[in-house]
């Protein structure tokens, strides 16, 4: 993928739901993807953001126990669904409509007639009793515990302080930070997923913290899986895809909020 243009890595960047090559990320690519994300644009070029490269197995294993732990608790205690069933889309036409959300294309067969009432009571015990929460976490632990790096973004805590406009500044210069490093994995033939399940649970997000040994000075903010993208792509048992987007006059307006753009 030598020289991949902007342009193509912006439009084929993709989130990577499966499994990466168990090779190690070298230390070259790895200060790379460091370098990328000091590229990015920061207030006053504060550069508020830090990171900690994870590649030792003990820590990814530690780290792993803990995203699928939280992967199993959020489904079984039904907290996932609820906060996030307003981005689930179940068929094609859903997703031509709103051209936002999540597709669940890939779902095991015994699973599919509840698709449509996936977010019931019913539905939930009925995926309670058939294992689906613990069977999530142990794949999700596996998922995470085969990368070969996990990446934790962090900020500056003399930087972000929630309430005041540079906690704003900090939050979209590390979202840029990021962006940066998702596109130089393209360019390195490598695929990166966001790990979330552990700050969705502030006492797992804690023990992650005690894990990293964050210092009182910066505040853990995200962590991702990074890895080489095998040739062969399998993918989980239960795998969603997102790649429609808004199109121009769903997404902008012309001078004022009151002219929508024409797509054309
Ligand atoms: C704040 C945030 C949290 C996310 N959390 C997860 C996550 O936990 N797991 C995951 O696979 N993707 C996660 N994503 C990725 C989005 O689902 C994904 O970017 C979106 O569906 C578009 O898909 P794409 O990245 O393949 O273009 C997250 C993205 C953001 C910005």
């Amino acid at each position: 993928m030598d020289g991949m243009e902007l342009l193509d890595a912006i439009r084929t960047r993709r989130t990577t739901n499966g499994y990466f090559k168990p090779d190690p990320v070298s230390r070259e690519h790895q200060h790379l993807l460091i370098e990328a994300a000091s590229r990015a644009p920061s207030h006053f070029n504060s550069q508020p953001w830090r990171f900690v490269l994870i590649d030792d197995e003990a820590v990814r294993f530690r780290i792993s126990d803990i995203a699928g732990r939280t992967m199993t608790q959020l489904i079984d205690e039904g907290k996932f669904f609820a906060r996030y069933k307003k981005y689930f889309r179940f068929t094609h036409q859903e997703m031509e409509e709103r051209r936002d959300g999540i597709f669940i294309d890939q779902l095991p067969p015994a699973l599919r007639p509840f698709i449509k009432h996936m977010f019931t009571d019913t539905a939930l015990s009925i995926m309670r009793s058939v294992g689906v929460p613990k069977i999530l976490g142990a794949d999700n632990t596996k998922l995470v515990a085969a990368s070969p790096l996990l990446l934790a973004a962090l900020l500056k805590k003399d930087e972000y302080i929630p309430g005041e406009l540079s906690a704003l500044y900090c939050i979209l210069s590390l979202g840029m930070a990021i962006e940066n490093i998702w596109l130089t994995t393209c360019e390195l033939g490598m695929g990166m997923q966001f790990i979330s399940t552990p700050m969705e649970i502030p006492e797992a997000w804690e023990e992650l913290k005690m894990l990293l040994c964050v210092p009182d000075d910066l505040e853990l903010m995200a962590i991702y899986r990074l890895g080489y993208l095998p040739e062969q792509r399998e993918r989980p048992r239960i795998d969603w895809t997102s790649n429609q987007r808004k199109t121009v006059s769903q997404l902008a307006f012309r001078n004022t909020c009151q002219i929508p753009e024409n797509d054309v």
